[in-house]
């Protein structure tokens, strides 16, 4: 997958000279050390990560761990001390005034959490501003906001005054107005941290809904892990301006790797969190016999495998002497009371369609056969005490 954004050993400390601080940092000193030292305080400390093209990547972490810096250097809001952030692999930080300006206004665009629409300006008119300085033409303009205004679901409302919406539509035309620029790259600071529990989950269903036929890279910045969690494709979780945590939602919670890591992920419900193809066991053989029939197994397991047709969807269940029937040649009865899933379906609703008895097949979503799930496995990976090991993923 190819990188939009890739930041390298990235610093940033709050002065005008902070060669001293820089030196104290790359010897390994940390964030309050060098306020203490030099009374200078320190918002990033060599932070490199990359951000896939359109992927949802996440930077959380506590208030004051550094985020906003690490979103204002990204356009330069912020200048930063040393470091690299490439764009498409060119590095923003050594942009002149104009490839700045081009930045700014066709290559990112941020979201705030609060950020102000002009409160005397139509809805349109607030999502419009911005493409004037793109040098639009006003019949652009208008027909370009409208289109992403019904794409937000607020097209009835494009013509109504900032004050007639509720606080989720407002966020949305904040959303609208980023998305208008058509910028590739979307910052989004605590874009939803200050909307009613309600309203965030419907706007975090919304941003997800929307990315599906998008496809934006979107960097969004959050303090809450759940919301992490729910949106993020990659999470990377920041400490007193470091990067302590890259990775998977799933990798992350099964491995956090530090106790700062360990205090966020206590409380997630895994079972919601992890997929049924996260923890299966991957189909690796299938065997077809002369007679045309299809079996599929993880080799090596244990217990009975599975009759696909000649599409490799499950017909049923076959036992162990089933198996040898159909090697030499016969046809083994399958067994029709099996349970099956696609692969993206969570563990909580796995467990609540398992019959006890037999393995649990896991489809792609055209249906066809890719893994199996014992009951161990769900227990596992929802985190049940006294489950099997815990399986590895990334
Ligand atoms: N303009 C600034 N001048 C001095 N210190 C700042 C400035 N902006 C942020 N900081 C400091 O940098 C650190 C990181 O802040 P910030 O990036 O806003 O954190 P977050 O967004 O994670 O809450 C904090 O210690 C904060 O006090
Ligand atoms: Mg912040």
């Amino acid at each position: 997958m190819t990188e939009r954004l890739k930041i390298e050993h990235l610093y940033k400390v709050f002065t005008d000279k902070p060669e001293r601080a820089l030196a104290m940092l790359k010897a390994g000193k940390n964030k309050s050390e060098v306020l203490e030292t030099l009374g200078q305080v320190v918002g990033l400390d060599e932070v490199s990560l990359s951000v896939p093209s359109g992927s949802m990547y996440m930077i959380m972490g506590l208030s004051g761990s550094g985020k906003s810096t690490l979103a204002r250097c990204i356009n330069r809001l912020n200048e930063p001390s040393a470091g690299k952030i490439l764009l498409d692999n060119e590095d923003i930080c050594t942009l002149d005034e104009a490839g700045l300006r081009d930045v700014r206004r066709n290559r990112i665009s941020m979201v705030f959490q609060h950020f102000a629409l002009l409160p005397n300006r139509r809805v349109i008119e607030n999502v419009e501003f911005g493409l004037k300085l793109r040098g639009m033409s006003a019949g652009e303009r208008r027909k370009r906001a409208e289109e992403v205004l019904s794409v937000v679901g607020l097209a009835r409302w494009a013509y109504n005054l900032p004050h007639e919406l509720s606080g989720g539509m407002r966020q949305r035309v904040g959303l609208a107005r980023a998305l208008a620029t058509d910028a590739d790259i979307l910052i989004m600071d605590e874009a939803f941290s200050a909307l009613d529990p309600l309203i965030r989950t419907e706007m975090q269903d919304e941003l997800l809904r929307l990315q599906r036929t998008l496809s934006k890279t979107i960097l969004f910045i959050t303090h809450d892990f759940q919301e992490a969690l729910k949106l993020g494709s990659r999470i990377a979780i920041m400490s007193e301006g470091r990067l302590v945590r890259e990775g998977t939602p799933q990798s992350i919670v099964l491995e956090p790797g530090s106790d700062y890591v360990a205090a966020f992920t206590r409380e997630v419900d895994r079972g919601r969190l992890f997929d049924a193809g996260s923890v299966m066991t991957s189909l690796v053989t299938i065997l077809r016999s002369p007679n045309g029939i299809v079996l599929g197994d993880a080799s090596g397991e244990p217990g009975p495998g599975f009759m696909l047709d000649a599409d490799e969807r499950i017909l049923g269940t076959v036992t162990a002497s089933g198996i040898e029937l159909a090697r030499g040649g016969a046809m083994p009865q399958p067994d029709t009371r099996f349970t099956c899933v696609p692969a993206h379906t969570k563990l909580v609703d796995v467990a609540s369609r398992y019959r006890a008895g037999g393995p649990i097949g896991v489809t792609d979503d055209a249906g066809r056969l890719i893994g199996r799930l014992e009951a161990g496995q769900i227990l596992a990976g929802i985190g049940a005490p006294g489950a099997a090991g815990a399986h590895h993923v990334n």
